[in-house]
């Protein structure tokens, strides 16, 4: 059995607490992947320390020097993406076609904020007064926490660490015990292409290192993706020390599939939106509003298409849904299936664990839709993080957008519709960070800023330019050179 370490200034180093714990294969659970430490406050301590010294030095190392490294991080990552893959696969059970996507949504933002050593651009303006230069740079904040959570082990984690090291700042990262292999897998791509010790520590174990990160006065900036309730305590704990938070949670996104829409087209989409990833996504499609015209129609493909899909082990080549990450989520299936009966929807396909045959040693669920949901049930206004759809009917637009904004949440939504005005209506109206025309609410793209409205986020955007704005901030710089005192806006 392999034991896996920490990354603490620059040297895998066991945890002080002398403690490890399993991660196991959810599509089998008599398979343990390794053993990781169950680090404590001190260790979180020790890579703090590393980042802060590190910072030091890292801040004035020339952003297109540090690009270079994430250039050859990226080529690394091409290089290991089919063991990198089959280990996520492993490790959290998405199939492989998923895991490789996942590898590669590293490999692009990590190519993407490579290109952001020679840019992140500021301003150059007129001064009001003579002889006299303005502009704005921006200069990074110092140690950066990432807390990254196990549905996108590889990507999300890059989402943070390639803007964060490319303005200069150090990282101390802790991924979901879940999924420490993928995050181990990336952190040790950053030290073969020659990042310096103490730029990115990692430092696996539970709540209690989360807690010291988002408290610790070293700590400038928090990134954390979670959970709404989790990311409400991150967001408490680090307020008294001003310190940045961004934040990335719950979504509870919708379709709308409106009567002119192409059916097939529509229907392939929810499948891919509500269960790839087995329904693991913050962007998962866990509601579909359907117009009354063409609802039956939709519904009866849609069961009958979700019906089919195997459901097994990811590294199976055949398997089109791999399990649930763990027995807490699929505990949490089973219970809104049960709540979504007791609710008075109508089970229109799945609604059970497998658990015979190939799927006894694993979490697996079938694929799971509701119709007859009203908008008030659970099932439509909960996020769920399961193979689990419920459909809701509407007769109009203006009712499908009323539907779609009630809840909590505000990450991503999408039509289908051929009809251009209706499209550019819901895509005016829907009060989220992401919307979609003729695609499923999941698909985004590494170089447009991803992030939700309401309870999903609070403000920040990571991904694309905006991630910058996450992992720097602006000096306004002014340069008299006039030899004199010049009084701004009394002088002329
Ligand atoms: C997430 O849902 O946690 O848009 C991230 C997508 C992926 C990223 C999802 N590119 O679905």
């Amino acid at each position: 059995m392999r034991t896996y370490h920490n990354y603490i200034a620059g040297a895998w180093t066991p945890s002080v607490s002398g403690r490890t714990f399993e991660n196991r294969s959810p599509a089998n659970h008599d398979e343990v992947i390794g053993l990781f430490q169950d680090s404590t406050v001190a260790d979180v301590d020790a890579a703090i320390d590393a980042a802060s010294r590190a910072y030091a030095t890292w801040r004035l190392v020339p952003a297109p020097k540090r690009a270079e490294l994430l250039l050859a991080a990226a080529a690394r990552l091409v290089q290991q993406k089919e063991v990198f893959a089959r280990d996520m696969t492993r490790e959290m059970g998405k199939v492989l076609e998923e895991t490789r996507g996942d590898v590669q949504e590293a490999i692009d933002m990590t190519q993407f904020m490579a290109g952001e050593g020679r840019r992140q651009y500021g301003q150059t303006v007129p001064s009001e007064l003579r002889d006299k230069f303005a502009m704005s740079i921006r200069q990074p904040l110092g140690v950066c926490a990432m807390i990254t959570p196990w549905n996108f082990p590889m990507a999300i984690p890059s989402w943070k660490i390639a803007p964060a090291l490319v303005c200069g700042n150090t990282v101390v990262f802790k991924p979901a015990t879940l999924t420490p292999l993928s995050a181990v897998n990336f952190v040790k791509v950053l030290e073969e292409v020659g990042v310096p010790p103490g730029v990115v520590n990692l430092v696996t174990g539970g709540p209690d290192i989360g807690t010291r990160m988002t408290t610790h006065d070293e700590v400038k900036v928090v990134s954390f993706t979670g959970s709404t309730a989790v990311g409400r305590l991150v967001n408490q704990n680090a307020a008294s020390e001003f310190k940045r938070v961004h934040l990335e949670m719950g979504g509870k996104n919708v379709i709308i599939i409106m009567d002119d829409a192409q059916l097939e087209l529509a229907v392939e989409g929810c499948l891919w939106g509500g269960f790839g990833t087995s329904g693991q996504r913050c962007t998962a499609a866990s509601r579909v509003i359907v117009h009354e015209k063409v609802h039956d129609a939709f519904l009866e493909e849609f069961a009958a298409r979700a019906k089919g899909l195997r459901v097994g082990n990811g590294l199976d080549a055949s398997t089109q849904m791999g399990p649930s990450v763990s027995e807490a989520q699929l505990q949490t299936v089973m219970k809104y299936v049960e709540i979504g009966k007791s609710e008075g929807a109508r089970l229109v396909t799945g609604g059970h664990r497998l658990d015979t045959g190939a799927h006894a040693r694993g979490w697996f669920h079938e694929p799971t839709i509701f119709a007859d949901v009203s908008p008030t049930m659970r099932i439509a206004r909960d996020e769920i993080f399961g193979p689990l759809v419920s459909v809701l009917r509407c007769s109009s637009l203006d009712e499908a957008i009323a539907i779609g904004n009630d809840v909590a949440y505000g990450l991503s939504a999408s039509i289908y519709t051929r009809d251009i005005n209706k499209a550019f209506q819901a895509m005016r109206d829907m009060y989220t960070g992401i919307f979609y025309v003729n695609a499923p609410t999941i698909g985004a793209e590494v170089h447009l800023p991803f992030g939700g409205t309401k309870a999903t986020g609070n403000g920040h955007r990571e991904a694309g330019t905006a991630a910058l704005d996450v992992f720097s901030e602006w000096k306004s710089i002014y340069v008299d050179f006039s030899g004199r005192l010049q009084r701004a806006q009394i002088d002329t």
